[in-house]
């Protein structure tokens, strides 16, 4: 009889073999060298463990599951296999630049060279997406001019004015928005130096992780190459930001712009969401491309970044916006809101390989 055969059942050390055998394809190493196998019980036929995802919004989880089982099925002697599928957010820590946000795992910005081109929208609905999924997510709206998403999640401007700014929990993500603090039809005006000020203060003052770590707080930029920017990438460790185009804005040049500022500030540029890409009839779901398409994804292609995906021209994500209840909370099932759920796993995961090879200075 081969060992591991019979009453007694297969070894670990035969069941690990066989989990090696399963590679993660972005990280390019096998799932038990890269600490994804946990809490491993062999019992007789019995093989139970957890396996711990780098992200709950993992785009690979049913195929990771479907592949571990299969491995282990294989291994003679096991008679049931029972996986359990859990994640935990690895902390995006770079050996130098500027100090961590305490509590914050990943900082992810959303970017635009032109304005009106819907970051805050993606911001927002990406947020919220995220912690569909699963993740522990905040918002940070850093628009101090002209702040949008108070109104984008249902709060009223200057809420917070009596009693301070601190986050909110809205549709399951943790806000912070300046507008909360002023009152409606109070123009602000910043000087340049007070701006750097402004999003220290709400990078590194406010309780983010009053209630456990965030896995990823999303940080909503005002368009161009203005001074927020610049500050946020001097003031915290950013992961990666995501640029929004749409095709009728999108021009190399344009894209071109965004992505030499970030790569100048030695943030990672994770992708291109080409937003307002085409229209989806909401009567008969034809598809209408009303200021042609493609743009985004051509230039992505020529600067060499990740094109993240497209989302529609929907009147019901307008709507959902000035109603403030964003349409990935208000229609999940939606075909728009499938899309934003789609681009946050593909985020998510660009944001655990970023981390990975930032860590192990491979790549
Ligand atoms: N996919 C979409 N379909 C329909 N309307 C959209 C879509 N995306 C954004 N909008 C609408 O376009 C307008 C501008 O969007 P948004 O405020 O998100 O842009 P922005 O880039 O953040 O603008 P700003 O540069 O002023 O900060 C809003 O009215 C929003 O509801
Ligand atoms: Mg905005």
């Amino acid at each position: 009889m081969e060992q591991g055969e019979g009453k007694q059942g297969p070894s670990e050390e035969a069941i690990l073999a066989a989990l090696r055998t399963v590679e993660d394809p972005d990280l390019r190493q096998d799932v038990v060298s890269l600490g994804m196998i946990r809490d491993l019980q062999v019992s007789g036929g019995k093989v139970a463990f957890r396996f711990v995802l780098t992200t709950p919004a993992c785009p690979m989880r049913s195929e990771f599951q479907r592949r571990v089982e299969e491995a282990v099925r294989a291994v003679p002697g096991v008679e049931s296999v029972e996986v359990k599928m859990d994640a935990d957010v690895r902390a995006h820590s770079p050996l130098s630049g500027p100090r961590p946000v305490e509590g914050v795992r990943n900082i992810i910005a959303v970017a635009s060279n032109k304005g009106g081109v819907g970051k805050s929208t993606v911001a927002v609905n990406l947020a919220i997406a995220l912690a569909k999924h699963g993740a522990r997510v905040g918002l940070l709206d850093a628009d101090l001019t002209g702040p949008n998403i108070p109104t984008m999640v249902g709060l009223e401007q200057g809420y917070q004015a009596d009693t301070g700014l601190v986050p909110v929990t809205c549709y399951g993500v943790k806000v912070v928005s300046i507008g909360f603090l002023l009152r409606p039809g109070l123009p602000v005006i910043w000087r340049g130096p007070l701006i750097g000020s402004g999003i220290r203060q709400l990078l590194h003052e406010l309780p983010w992780a009053a209630d456990g770590d965030l896995d990823y707080l999303i940080i909503d930029l005002p368009p161009g190459t203005s001074d927020a920017p610049l500050s946020m990438a001097q003031e915290a460790p950013i992961a990666g930001v995501v640029i929004v185009t749409t095709p009728q804005s999108v021009s190399l040049e344009d894209a071109a712009k965004a992505v030499t500022m970030f790569e100048k500030l030695d943030v990672p540029v994770f992708g291109i969401i080409e937003n307002m890409s085409y229209f989806l009839c909401p009567h008969c779901g034809e598809r209408t491309e009303v200021f042609g398409h493609g743009g985004g994804r051509e230039a992505a292609q020529k600067l060499g970044l990740d094109f993240l995906g497209e989302i529609p021209l929907d009147v019901q994500v307008r709507a959902s916006g000035d109603e403030g209840v964003p349409i990935v909370e208000r229609e999940p099932d939606s075909p728009v809101a499938q899309v934003f759920m789609l681009i946050a796993e593909r985020i998510a995961a660009r944001t655990s390989v970023q981390g990975f090879f930032e860590e192990t200075g491979a790549g």
